[in-house]
């Protein structure tokens, strides 16, 4: 049964002990962000629960962060399957779309404020790297846009600079969708009509963080997710639809050819991403439903949520083309959460010849070109989530020179600060150029024996865990 929206995903997960309210009062420009920062790194990966901040003070609207990827589970329940049918649930969606369903009206028109009472800074926006970004930011904006001669739709998340009552400097990387339909209005000199959707049902969120075909239309994937057209409504001043049961829509547009500095913003790398030029988007029209909830996505230094649910749909994809689209024997891909869900890439097969291990490095560079810029390929007996365990494949599995492989020449991970100093403006290529390195920690001949008491011992010691006066959940 697909969630109507946001506020059904939450009693979901509220249900389902994955929400955690906070009821003390909390200061929007530090204190969201230091509380999500906290639970990020002191909770672990799969206990990780959304925050669910009941009261901001001085706003009458709740905040939620970590609604789409404190964890995994979270995501699958958003995506409403098990972790091993992600990769098929995505690929269903994509073969199988269903358009969105445009209906006469729904609750995200329940509030309309226009022109000069369109006023953003009712929304709890909160500042995330405190003394260091220039303002708050919105940083799960849905943004849908249209291509201005075929009307194809656009949603993607891009972060948004609070800059004014009606004013919103926009970041859209040269490689994204909306960018391409904001140049091609640039060049006919004419603005580019947006709506920002600000909390919606999560399989929203997910098509709007996940790179899509360009020809396919984000908001029907998303109904192939859930099995049902999302229902749509015209937005009041632009002409674009939006999700009827959206929580807010901030309606606008972006003047043509106008360029103002936006940033720097604490990024997904866990360092600051450079100052530029970007879009600015003038406000025209707030909708949103009684009594709104404001949705954050939980960034800046991994783990985050940002990492979190950018790996697991990656990993799905890259797994799919290694595995079926090569027909390579890959048992597992992993995008470690600590490189941003990019940067580290590890990748375990069931060798059954030598030269697989790189084969599966270049099929993996030539799909995902930005990613891996460390991969690891180890053999099936590693647990690629188990930090430990790779590093012991690295310790005992690799002799370096025969076993690494650099690639000089290659696409670089977007926003990584080794590859080019951050006063080198985002668009120069040398930004975009990075070395990467392939380490094969397979076994190349006959190991030892492991040296670990006998699985039997094992498992009889787990089950009788707390017979050994270890607390109940230590295990
Ligand atoms: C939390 C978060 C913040 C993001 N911020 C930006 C951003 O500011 N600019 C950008 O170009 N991409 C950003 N992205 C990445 C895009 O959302 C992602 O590449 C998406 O596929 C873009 O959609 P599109 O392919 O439809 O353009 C962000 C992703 C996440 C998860």
């Amino acid at each position: 049964m697909p969630y109507a929206d946001l506020r059904v995903f939450l009693t979901k997960l509220e249900a389902c002990g994955k929400l955690r309210r906070i009821p003390k009062p909390v200061d929007k420009d530090w204190e969201i962000a230091a509380v999500s920062k906290i639970a990020f790194e002191r909770i672990p990966e799969p206990r990780r629960p959304a925050l669910f901040f009941e009261r901001v003070q001085g706003f009458d609207i709740p905040v939620v962060t970590g609604v789409l990827g404190a964890s995994r589970s979270i995501y699958c329940l958003a995506l409403e399957c098990d972790p091993d049918e992600v990769q098929e649930k995505w690929g269903e969606a994509e073969l199988h779309p269903i358009p969105p369903r445009l209906i006469s009206d729904g609750p995200v028109h329940e509030i309309v404020s226009l022109q000069e009472k369109a006023d953003v800074t009712f929304l709890p926006v909160p500042t995330w790297t405190v003394e260091k970004d220039p303002a708050p930011y919105i940083t799960s904006g849905y943004i849908i846009t249209a291509d201005p001669e075929s009307r194809r739709r656009n949603v993607g998340t891009y972060r948004l600079q609070l800059k004014g009552p009606r004013k919103l400097g926009l970041f859209i990387n040269y490689l994204q969708g909306g960018r391409h339909h904001v140049e091609k209005n640039n060049k006919l000199k004419q603005p580019t009509p947006v709506a920002v959707v600000i909390g919606a049902d999560p399989v929203i969120g997910l098509v709007s963080v996940s790179r899509l075909p360009q020809d396919m239309d984000e908001l029907a994937v998303a109904g192939g997710l859930r099995g049902q057209a999302v229902d749509v409504v015209r937005c009041v001043t632009v002409d674009l639809e939006v999700p009827a049961t959206a929580e807010i829509v901030v309606e606008g547009v972006i003047k043509p050819n106008e360029f103002e500095s936006e940033g720097p913003f604490g990024e997904y790398t866990g360092y600051m991403g450079p100052k530029a030029m970007s879009y600015i988007l003038d406000v025209q029209c707030i909708t949103h439903r009684n009594r709104p909830i404001f949705q954050a996505f939980h960034s800046q230094m991994p783990p985050s949520e940002s990492s979190c649910i950018r790996s697991i749909g990656r990993e799905a994809t890259l797994y799919k083309h290694l595995a079926e689209d090569l027909g390579l024997p890959v048992c597992g891909v992993h995008l470690l959460e600590s490189g941003g869900a990019a940067a580290y890439l590890v990748i375990s097969l069931k060798k059954t010849h030598p030269v697989q291990p790189r084969t599966v490095m270049c099929g993996a560079w030539s799909f995902a070109p930005q990613f891996g810029k460390i991969t690891v390929v180890v053999d099936d007996d590693i647990d690629i989530r188990d930090v430990n365990a790779v590093n012991w494949a690295l310790s005992f599995r690799v002799q370096p020179e025969r076993d690494v492989v650099i690639m000089p020449g290659m696409a670089a991970v977007s926003l990584d600060p080794s590859q080019a100093p951050v006063d080198v403006p985002q668009e120069d290529l040398s930004r975009r150029v990075s070395s990467k390195i392939g380490i094969d920690a397979t076994r190349k001949h006959a190991f030892p024996d492991v040296a670990v008491p006998p699985k039997e011992h094992l498992e009889l010691v787990r089950k009788n865990w707390q017979s050994y006066g270890f607390p109940e959940g230590i295990l």
